[in-house]
Order: structure tokens, then sequence, then C-alpha cells
């Protein structure tokens, strides 16, 4: 079976869209999705080349402000960091996550927000968490006109209602809940799913069962393609790591660092140098 990846899409420089991700099912011959988060421009610019589909996530609320979990994220904080990922990105399907609380009233209600993240942004689509309860939204707002991508399985957002993160899909009922759950959303209309914290057998059946890609983050490479947030990947933190990620690098470690070596230049007189400073004239050689 021959392969595609979207950076073979026509030979182009176009951004891929919602559609495109929707048509990239492993089945059907195509390579794994490449995902990553991205909350920043740089970040974006520096990612943009590497990935299929960049996700403003709001795992940001933890990683950036140092919330203890994605609840107190707002509107107005996604809207600015996708903003700023846009102005980075060329390639990518930029897709910003709906926070908690701006979606799960109504479907009316989710489409007054997803519009305006997609009027102030300009992405290609918005991500909601949940199952066959926003099954209804997501045929309301995709029958509207805006791209949407699911999230099931471990959903941060209901952190207070499961008691915590963690992992889905062990017993039977919660496999098939799990199941249910990606069968709605796809057939609602979503273009992809994400799978998070999901046992292999359940995200390879839910992989093989639904006809939109599946986007797995601890959902083993069952699934139509992998994310991860970046600073995870990238070694940001240094106390905890989860069993998912897998780190390429130690970053963190980097950046503490060269905090430590400019404290010393600083402290001892080393930096700056002349060449660090304007006005400052070198005296003549004299031979
Ligand atoms: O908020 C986020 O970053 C996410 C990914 C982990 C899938 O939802």
């Amino acid at each position: 079976m021959s392969t595609h990846n979207l950076s073979q899409l026509d030979g182009a420089m176009r951004p891929v869209t919602a559609p495109d991700i929707q048509a990239h099912k492993r089945s059907r011959g195509a390579e794994p999705l490449v995902c990553l988060t991205s909350y920043t421009t740089l970040t974006a610019r520096l990612l943009d080349a590497h990935t299929d589909l960049m996700l403003v996530g709001d795992s940001l609320g933890m990683v950036l402000y140092g919330l203890e979990t994605t609840v107190g994220v707002t509107l107005d904080m996604m809207i600015a960091h996708g903003q700023a990922v846009m102005r980075g990105a060329r390639r990518s399907c930029v897709v910003v996550d709906m926070p908690f609380g701006t979606y799960q009233e109504s479907p009316e209600m989710a489409f007054r927000n997803a519009a305006r993240i997609m009027k102030e942004v300009g992405c290609a689509g918005v991500k909601f968490e949940g199952g066959i309860e926003m099954a209804p939204t997501v045929k309301f707002l995709t029958d509207r006109g805006i791209p949407v991508m699911g999230h099931v399985g471990l959903m941060p957002q209901s952190v207070n209602t499961a008691g915590g993160f963690k992992s889905r899909g062990r017993g039977d009922d919660d496999a098939r809940r799990i199941l249910a759950d990606a069968h709605a959303i796809a057939d609602a209309g979503a273009f992809a799913i994400v799978v998070e914290g999901v046992v292999e057998p359940v995200a390879r059946t839910i992989t093989e069962e639904i006809n939109v890609p599946t986007i797995g983050i601890g959902a083993s490479p069952a699934c139509d393609g992998q994310i991860l947030v970046t600073e995870d990947l990238v070694g940001l933190f240094q106390d905890f790591t989860p069993k998912f990620v897998k780190r390429y690098m130690d970053l963190g470690s980097g950046i503490a660092e060269a905090a430590r070596l400019y404290a010393e230049d600083v402290r001892s007189g080393r930096f700056p140098q002349d060449e660090h400073c304007f006005g400052v004239t070198k005296p003549k050689d004299d031979n």
C-alpha cells in the first residue's frame, strides 16, 4: 500500500485544512498525522515545517500560566494565543481549544463562542471535549460552517467530576462508553478526534471503527496520528513527565544553566563587554 503525507499536498505551500486532515486515515494509506501543541508565535515558527496540525490547547493554562487544571482558562486567553500562533504558522492546520464553560451550555452558546474564535483568530477549526452529550453541538457547529475536532477518553476539563487525571477504557463498561462517545462525535461531523489516555485495545477499536482520523495522546500507535504537549517533548518541566511522553531533549536544564552562567557573568563583571555596548570605541592598534 502506498502512503502519503500532508507535506506532499499538491507540492504547494498552502495551509493544511480540516478536510485535508479528515481525509488522512491510515487505513486509506496515509502516514500517521504529526501534531503538537503551540501557544506562541515563536513556537509556531519552529514547529510549522514539521507538523500537520498545531493545537492551541487549553493546556496552556497549566503550562504557561501555572494553573492547577485547565478549568480556569478563558476564551480571551485562547483567542490571544490563537492569534499569536497564526502569526507563526504558514502551513500547519491550526486548531484552537474551546475552554471550559464556553460550549457546554447549549449549541447556540457554543456557536457564538466558536464563531468568535474563527473570526478573531482565523484558524482552521475548533476543538472541544465531550462524548455523546456533545454530539448535537458538534452537528450544530459543523452544519453552520465551523470545523470541529472532538476529544474523548481522558477529558482534562472534567477533572473535578472524574476525580483526577486517570487513564480510561480499562473495564468493559468504560470501554463501551468511550467507543460510543467516539462514534457519536464522528457521526455528528467532527473532522478528527483526539483520543486521550485510553488503553491500546480501545484506541485501536475506535480507530478501526470510525471514519475520521484519531489523534492519540497516551493512546498507543494504533491511532491515525499523535499529539504531545511541546513543552513536555522538549523537557521544560523538571519534576514530572507523564508515562506517555517521550522527552527529546532537556531544554529546562539548558535554560537553567544559561541563567546560572549569565548570573555568574553579571556578578563578576564579565558581561557585558565592549562588543555588547553601543558607543564604545576600541583603542587603535599602535603597530
Ligand atoms: O489542551 C491540550 O493541549 C490538549 C492536547 C493535550 C490534546 O487537548
